[in-house]
């Protein structure tokens, strides 16, 4: 069953209906103001970080589902003209699930609309965050559809947190004495903790004067009551309470006469103020809130001029940004993924890394080094400058090791200590977003900035000074089969092979009992190959050929490593435990073979000559794959082994235990595609693709415009359940297993390459690339059933698949390409 469908022509999702399977959700904001709404106007709103900057309240895992939001009560003041009306309802579903006339939810890229009609009265509720600015705007219309003029009321409510989201859900005894706000001019400003050592504070805004407000939860909703139905709704009037401790919230009460056919707006701004330390007040010396800073803010942002302009402006950002990349297939889905969702997902990864979703509480973690570092290579082409800043940012929390702290908070930039590093395959992935993005940009000089290690000022070292220790880190732990030692994981979080924990509760992820001197990965020693391989052709580049001659020597080194011990006859095999024996091998009972080996070393170029490769990616088709995609290993794990960790903690079916982990799926698409077979990457492709997984919407149940992190395997009851959407890596690779394997769009050192490996079905595609500021218009005719291209650029044949880097006043080439 459907829930919506794609227009395309204006960028959205259509939601039709408001009892999704499970909340289906948008992201407002791209740079430090940031929201999560749901196609029912759940979510909350956050400044840089969802965990120590939330400016209001969600409560997860409640019942009923999805409550805390931006919500807007309609009442009907003439009600006793009209008893079979209900008296107040939510034009947005939630929170008071009245059913509604009409209900349509649009996602679009930066904004949603809700609108909805009940007994004549049409609201549109467009919800957005302009540019550069730290608040969100609701917009709402209201149309009068009766042929009598309609007295309504209107009630828009949040609540708010008191800024650190967890001790907010956790430290009562003093949370419930500290609110403060302060209304002025009908204003409502959060104050909480700003008379000590906060600066910064929130206010919620109309752009008409309200009839009345509320700053006190209980004084809203009553005693004992909930948000579907707050007794001042009930009643018709709010009371002008002041919060004192207890929940603070801001609702208002405005007016409304509309005659028939009558259109009305109302602009609500949610915000975040921030003054210097020396001058939160005023007059100074005093308690009272310094507004002269954000007082001009929401004067502008009240005016509906201004707000048609700062939406315009979202959308125009938009367009540039998807324009980087566009195609038309032969496929609805490739072009959904391609052109709009896949590349919206891959800035929503990039900005909030792990932390906040529907099913990251935001709360748990900050940005992940492996998370991030793979979440650029999607990113690159899309804002550069905010991808090279993000790599530094990365690089700062890089320990002297060469290892890398696991997480830091987005907020300090900090490494944190909870978590801390030795997770082994980390470092590298820095090497290869480094190369996306030289690759994309041509910026060279990205290797000479100055990055710092562990934040220690006085320890700057230049870039690449950085990527020589993240391969120095690999090879200064190897095991006792030369392959990697693993630590605490590598890309498998829950593969903790020196964990060995027998106590509830602790974590897998740091809990060590063993000295790691025996497990090993040959996960990362692919992935040792691949960065090392990268990085010789970096070296070389740099003309550091000795270097480069280096690290060839050691990638050479590492891959018979790989094939001494890392190779099981018809597979790779997965890692050695603590007690030397193999994992994902056929010896085993369990856990036989497992995708990510296959994946990475496949795209190392292991076995690509020698038909291993090949073997290697039949054995995965046969044992893996399934119709919803392919599983993360087989046999699942049938009983928790200490040995194994966190992995054997899941039930079978789900998540690392043989769920289908979609981030590692594209690597089995790119290892396709490298060795030729069309046919098979794009099959994967199809099997995860969300928009292809529209029409079994009721199985799937997670949005059907994002990627889930995972989709329940074979083994589980659920099987083709999909969970946490949104954060996952998953976004990133697809994005690179579509349009650099696949349509094979891929840049390069030395310019723009195009080497298809499409479907022998395909005839061809169109795509429009814009590549160091230059409008390649790419035009793709299958002549024959191969992957042999041959390029014309400009009228002009060319040998190979690269296209050299146009003179400078180039601004568009025209490239047409026949595969034979
Ligand atoms: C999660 C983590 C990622 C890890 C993966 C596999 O997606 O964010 O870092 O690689 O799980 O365990
Ligand atoms: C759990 C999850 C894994 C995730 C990790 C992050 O282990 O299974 O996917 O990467 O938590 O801490």
């Amino acid at each position: 069953m459907k829930y919506g469908y794609f227009d395309d022509e204006h960028r959205e999702y259509v939601i039709t209906r408001p009892d999704t399977p499970l909340p289906w959700i948008n992201y407002l904001g791209c740079e430090e103001y940031f929201g999560i709404i749901s196609n029912t106007a759940g979510g909350y709103s956050f400044y840089k970080d969802a965990r120590l900057q939330r400016l209001t309240r969600y409560r997860y895992n409640n019942a009923p589902l999805d409550v805390g939001g931006r919500y807007i009560y309609l009442r009907e003041d003439g009600n006793p003209l009209y008893p079979d009306r209900p008296l107040f309802w939510s034009p947005t579903w939630q929170p008071t699930r009245q059913q509604l006339d009409r209900y349509e939810c649009r996602h679009g890229l930066g904004y949603t609309t809700i609108r909805s009609t009940l007994g004549g009265i049409e609201s549109s509720i467009r919800y957005f965050i302009p540019l550069g600015e730290s608040l969100e705007i609701w917009e709402l219309t209201l149309v009068n559809q009766r042929d009598q003029p309609a007295s309504l009321s209107v009630f828009p409510a949040v609540e708010f947190c008191l800024w650190d989201a967890l001790d907010d859900a956790a430290n009562f005894q003093r949370n419930y004495s500290i609110g403060e706000v302060e209304v002025v001019d009908g204003v409502i400003y959060h104050k909480t903790e700003y008379r000590e050592r906060r600066n910064h504070f929130a206010y919620f805004a109309c752009s008409e004067e309200p009839a009345g407000f509320e700053t006190q939860r209980e004084a809203f909703l009553g005693p004992y009551r909930g948000w579907d139905s707050p007794a001042a709704v009930v009643a018709g009037g709010l009371s002008n309470s002041i919060a004192h401790g207890w929940q603070p919230i801001a609702a208002q009460h405005i007016r409304v006469q509309l005659n028939p056919g009558e259109r009305h707006k109302i602009v609500f701004l949610l915000g975040y103020g921030e003054n210097p330390a020396g001058d939160k007040f005023d007059p100074p010396g005093s308690q009272t809130l310094n507004k002269r800073r954000v007082v001009p803010v929401i004067q502008r942002y009240l005016r509906q001029d201004e707000v048609e302009k700062s939406f315009q402006a979202l959308r125009a950002y938009w367009d540039g940004l998807v324009g980087k990349l566009q195609v038309t297939s032969p496929d609805i889905h490739t072009d959904h993924m391609v052109n709009i969702w896949n590349v919206y997902q891959v800035m929503a990864t990039f900005n909030f890394s792990r932390s906040a979703s529907y099913f990251e509480s935001g709360i748990g973690r900050g940005m992940g080094f492996r998370d991030s570092n793979q979440d650029l290579l999607g990113f690159v082409h899309l804002v550069p400058e905010r991808a090279r800043q993000r790599i530094l940012d990365l690089a700062a929390t890089q320990l002297p090791s060469g290892g890398a702290y696991h997480q830091y908070q987005p907020l300090t930039k900090r490494g944190n200590n909870d978590v801390g590093g030795g997770f082994n395959d980390d470092p590298l992935w820095l090497v290869l977003s480094v190369a996306a993005y030289i690759k994309e940009t041509g910026d060279w000089e990205l290797l000479d900035e100055p990055a710092v290690y562990d934040n220690q000022p006085g320890t700057e070292q230049p870039l690449y000074n950085h990527l020589q220790r993240s391969i120095q880190y690999i090879l200064d732990r190897l095991g006792p089969h030369g392959l990697p030692l693993i630590g605490r994981a590598d890309w498998n979080d829950c593969l903790n092979l020196n964990c060995f924990s027998d106590t509830p509760g602790q974590s897998f992820q740091t809990t060590t009992n063993k000295d790691g001197k025996v497990a090993e990965s040959v996960f990362i020693a692919g992935l040792f190959v691949l960065v090392a391989k990268e990085l010789v052709e970096i070296a070389a580049k740099r003309q550091s050929f000795a270097e480069a001659d280096t690290i060839g020597n050691a990638a050479a080194e590492m891959e018979k490593a790989v094939w001494a011990a890392g190779w099981d006859g018809e597979w790779f095999r997965r890692a050695y435990d603590d007690f030397g024996d193999p994992i994902g091998s056929r010896q085993c009972q369990e856990g036989q073979i497992f995708i990510e080996p296959q994946g990475i070393c496949v795209m190392a170029g292991l076995g690509v000559e020698n038909g291993r490769a090949r073997q290697a990616l039949d054995s995965v088709y046969t044992r893996l794959a399934t119709s919803h995609g392919i599983v993360l290993q087989q046999p699942a794990y049938s009983q928790y082994y200490l040995h194994l960790g966190e992995i054997s903690s899941y039930p079978p079916g789900y998540k690392e235990n043989a769920g289908i982990f979609c981030h590692t799926n594209p690597w089995i698409m790119i290892a396709e595609a490298m060795i030729g077979r069309g046919d098979r990457a794009y099959d994967y492709y199809l099997r995860i693709n969300p928009s292809a997984r529209e029409e079994i919407g009721d199985l799937h149940r997670c949005e059907p415009y994002v990627y889930a992190q995972m989709i329940a395997g074979r083994d589980a009851p659920t099987h083709g359940e999909a969970k946490n959407s949104w954060l996952t890596g998953t976004a990133a690779w697809n994005y690179v297993a579509i349009s650099q394997w696949i349509l094979g769009i891929r840049p390069t050192y030395d310019g723009l390459e195009i080497a298809p490996v499409i479907p022998v079905a395909w005839d061809g595609f169109d795509a429009v690339r814009i590549y160091r500021g230059v409008r390649y218009n790419i035009h793709v005719v299958r002549k024959g059933p191969g992957n042999q291209a041959h390029l014309i650029v400009d009228g002009q044949a060319i040998q190979g698949t690269v296209i050299n880097i146009s003179p400078k006043d180039t601004s568009e080439v025209q490239v047409s390409v026949y595969i034979s």
